[in-house]
């Protein structure tokens, strides 16, 4: 009987909380700064993907959520999967006895677990989940963090979606960018207490896409120099700092502030972009007065907002507070109730709220 070789892979969505927004290289996906996210729950948001290596095939295919997309040349795909395929090549040259599977085309399918509805961006996931299938079919001895520079010639943000927990995407100075890669701050079990509560405000496709508004901002904003020389080196090491000490109010601090500046240098971009909408805004009032009142009362800084090329809102919370929050945010803002605590990241969490009908 013929051998079948084939594996299927999971990769959960991150949200940034020190956000990627600039390229240095286009091609290769070289970030102007570094950046920091959290890894959501596998359970709840991710995208699996299967593939299959056989002689049989007569080119590379992938289908995904069941649509077959076109592998261009030279493309995002097709970058990736030539990576790994180069990876199982040379990891042939080292065993004799490995069958040559490099040489066989591949069929690869894709879906994703998590509704459009939750207006998240799904290429970090199924980027990430591209390539762990394919080490996977490929039995590749190879570290996440090396998979990680392959998924970021994906999409940048994928490289992150390689580790659970708290991952840094290091920018790296090579030019070749062989050092631009994922690493692990902590992992889910070092601070499982975060929550992340997704409100989704518009489910409306966003008008700007991620690689074409950051490129507009590289060649236009003034203050994305200022950015990335002086504030995003800084916010990495103060926001790893707070992970390892599991200080929530600086995290909760420096995650608001690197939203608001990310969305102050889209608005810096000529011509000028908006992810934001009121919803958005009346979120972080919201937010803003919750944390106001936490202080006054003797407290600290209970939650943080953040929010990505689109308009709507990720929380960060610990799990004491979801439940109040949730109330919160439903009330002031019923048509942005949280749609989901997805972090859950470790405690395999039940979704609390769903979107009004
Ligand atoms: C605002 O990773 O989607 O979510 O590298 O062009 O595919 P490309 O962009 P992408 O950009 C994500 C931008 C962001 C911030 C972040 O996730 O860090």
């Amino acid at each position: 009987m013929m051998a079948v070789y084939e594996a299927t892979a999971t990769a959960p969505v991150n949200i940034a909380c020190i956000k990627y927004w600039g390229k240095r290289d286009t091609k290769l996906i070289l970030p102007v700064n570094s950046s920091l996210s959290v890894t959501l729950n596998q359970d709840d948001l991710c995208a699996t993907t299967t593939a299959r290596a056989d002689l049989a095939f007569e080119r590379d295919r992938l289908w995904l959520n069941n649509k077959e997309e076109e592998i261009k040349a030279g493309g995002r795909l097709a970058t990736c999967i030539a990576g790994m395929r180069s990876l199982r090549r040379e990891f042939e040259k080292t065993d004799n006895s490995l069958p040559k599977i490099a040489e066989y085309h591949v069929h690869i399918a894709s879906k994703n677990n998590f509704p459009t509805a939750a207006g998240l961006a799904s290429s970090a996931a199924g980027f990430a989940a591209l390539v762990s299938a394919l080490a996977q079919l490929y039995k590749l001895p190879t570290t996440p963090s090396e998979l990680s520079i392959i998924a970021r010639q994906g999409s940048g943000s994928a490289c992150r979606s390689l580790f659970g927990g708290y991952v840094a995407w290091e920018m790296g100075t090579k030019d070749d960018g062989s050092d631009s890669r994922a690493v692990q701050v902590a992992g889910r079990e070092h601070w499982p207490e975060i929550h992340a509560l997704i409100c989704v405000v518009s489910d409306i496709k966003k008008g700007t896409s991620s690689t074409s508004g950051m490129q507009r901002t590289v060649e236009t904003s003034p203050l994305l120099q200022h950015r990335t020389s002086n504030i995003v080196p800084e916010r990495m090491t103060a926001i790893s700092k707070a992970i390892k000490e599991r200080d929530f109010p600086t995290f909760a601090q420096l995650t608001m502030a690197d939203s608001n500046q990310f969305h102050a240098v889209c608005l810096d971009t000529e011509p000028p972009i908006f992810y934001m909408n009121d919803v958005s805004r009346a979120i972080i009032a919201t937010i803003v007065e919750y944390n106001r009142a936490a202080v006054a009362a003797g407290g600290e800084v209970k939650a943080a907002y953040t929010y990505d090329a689109g308009p709507n809102a990720v929380i960060y919370t610990l799990k004491e507070n979801v439940k109040e929050i949730i109330e919160l945010v439903s009330h002031y803002l019923p048509h942005a109730v949280p749609f989901k605590d997805a972090y859950g990241l470790f405690a395999g969490t039940q979704p609390v709220g769903r979107l009004p009908a």
